[in-house]
């Protein structure tokens, strides 16, 4: 049986359908590349924002359209499944199973009971009692790997499903997470990233090694070339993790630090627990630090609550911060979240005019910093043939920015030394320098 995964939402559920991916490759079914193709569909659902809500069910439409036609076993996971639990089966009851993101390693058993006609459902929370119920070992040769340390969130920031949907926050056991990146790195991996809704809350208040411990021990595994991690709370970024930049050497300068809002005010509103002065001045030591550290970062406009000058110190802070990347978004009323009773709605007009604004003032910002990195050797890994032509691959610098080059196909998995000749709204071109190092 063939069967295909529909992966909406964050790197989280990216990694989730690795390794849902992994375990049916293992039970021996095949993959088909797309929908049409497949016995078996997973739709791996999102529930962040309402946008990502609407995708799923225009979807899920066409997909019930294929089950009515030839007999597609139709699964259900992720952050929409968990919320709405056997609730689904309302609006969707064409479905043969559904699985909270705690529970998408019965995947198989899913299936198996689906195709004897009957339905399934498991949205336990502590469904995985160990978070490392899957190895994503895959048979492909990969140079980059995700690798979860922590699940959940306990931040309640007002705005946001995700601590209803992903539970409370649980940290993996060190010893395994080691054991899984020194496996992937001998099947060849060359850089990892951590993932975890706050990784920098990684093992608090567990006897076990604290996040830049990890970092340390992840730095010492033969084979790994660079380390990345997300995502990082402010509150939450301690002296410590800003000390492991610039010290190790694998560490890449490079950091996801979401703000959300440039006002006091509302970032008390969203219940963020830190100041714009406090976070000023963590970008600040971290660019003490490591003067060249790319810094992106999340942005909502149209918060409950937020009026002109509000959105105008959003407006300021990415000024004067000149992130790398922003990534900003239009406040989207959540169920069960604190700020869905929050008076001062902002009317959607003005809210998709401050979204413009931000971006325009942030795409010029992006565009510059780029243009400054004309006539600088920097190096790159090569991860695969490019987009643009046959001619070039493409890799990324440590900073995580994409570079295209003209270069040989036998380069992917290296480093190489990359002058870069253009900088774009997003990305790079370059020319090869040097020897390869690795
Ligand atoms: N755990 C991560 C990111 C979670 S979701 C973190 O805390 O940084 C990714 C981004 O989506 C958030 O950073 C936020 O900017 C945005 N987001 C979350 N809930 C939202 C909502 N209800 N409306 C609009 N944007 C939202
Ligand atoms: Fe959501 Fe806040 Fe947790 Fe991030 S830290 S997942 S924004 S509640
Ligand atoms: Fe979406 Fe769930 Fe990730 S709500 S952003 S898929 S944690």
């Amino acid at each position: 049986m063939k069967f295909h995964i529909e992966t909406l939402g964050c790197q989280m559920n990216e990694h989730d359908s690795e390794k849902m991916y992994h375990l049916l490759r293992i039970s021996g079914f095949e993959p088909a590349d797309i929908a049409a193709d497949a016995d078996i569909v997973i739709v791996n659902t999102c529930s962040i924002r309402k946008k990502a809500e609407e995708k799923f069910y225009s979807l899920m439409g066409r997909l019930r359209w294929m089950k009515e036609k030839k007999g597609t076993i139709l699964g259900v996971t992720g952050c929409i499944a968990q919320m709405e639990k056997e609730a689904i089966q309302k609006r969707l009851p064409f479905i043969d199973f559904s699985l909270g993101p705690s529970n998408i390693h019965k995947i198989g058993q899913a299936i198996e009971t689906a195709s004897r006609h009957k339905r399934f459902f498991d949205f336990s929370e502590n469904g995985c009692t160990s978070l490392s119920f899957i190895k994503p070992e895959s048979a492909k040769a990969e140079i980059k790997a995700y690798t979860t340390i922590m699940k959940g969130c306990n931040n309640f920031c007002s705005y946001c499903i995700v601590p209803y949907v992903r539970g409370r926050e649980a940290s993996r056991h060190s010893a395994d997470i080691l054991d899984e990146v020194r496996s992937r790195a001998s099947a060849g991996v060359k850089e990892v990233t951590l993932l975890g809704q706050n990784v920098n809350s990684y093992n608090k208040g567990q006897n076990d090694m604290t996040f830049p411990e990890l970092l340390a021990a992840i730095n010492g595994i033969e084979g790994i070339e660079r380390i990345r991690f997300v995502t990082s709370h402010p509150k939450d970024l301690s002296a410590e993790l800003i000390d492991c930049f610039g010290k190790l050497e694998k560490l890449c300068e490079q950091i996801h630090l979401p703000f959300q809002a440039g006002s006091d005010r509302i970032l008390n509103l969203m219940n963020r627990k830190y100041t714009i002065e406090e976070y000023k001045e963590k970008v600040g030591r971290l660019r003490e630090r490591c003067a060249d550290i790319a810094i992106t970062s999340d942005c909502i406009v149209g918060f409950p609550g937020e009026d002109d000058a509000a959105f105008e110190a959003s407006m300021n802070l990415v000024s004067d911060i000149h992130f790398d990347g922003l990534f900003s978004f239009i406040y989207s009323p959540r169920k069960h979240t604190a700020a869905s009773t929050l008076p001062g709605t902002v009317p959607r007009g003005a809210a998709t005019e401050r979204l413009k604004r931000l971006q325009e003032a942030q795409k010029a910002i992006t565009l510059r910093k780029h243009k400054a990195m004309e006539g600088r050797v920097t190096e790159v890994l090569v991860e695969g043939p490019s987009k643009n032509s046959s001619e070039e691959v493409m890799g990324r610098t440590r900073t995580n920015k994409i570079v295209n080059f003209v270069g040989k196909q036998e380069m992917v998995g290296t480093l190489v030394n990359v002058e870069i000749t253009r900088g774009y709204a997003n990305s790079l071109k370059g020319e090869l320098r040097g020897a390869e190092q690795g």
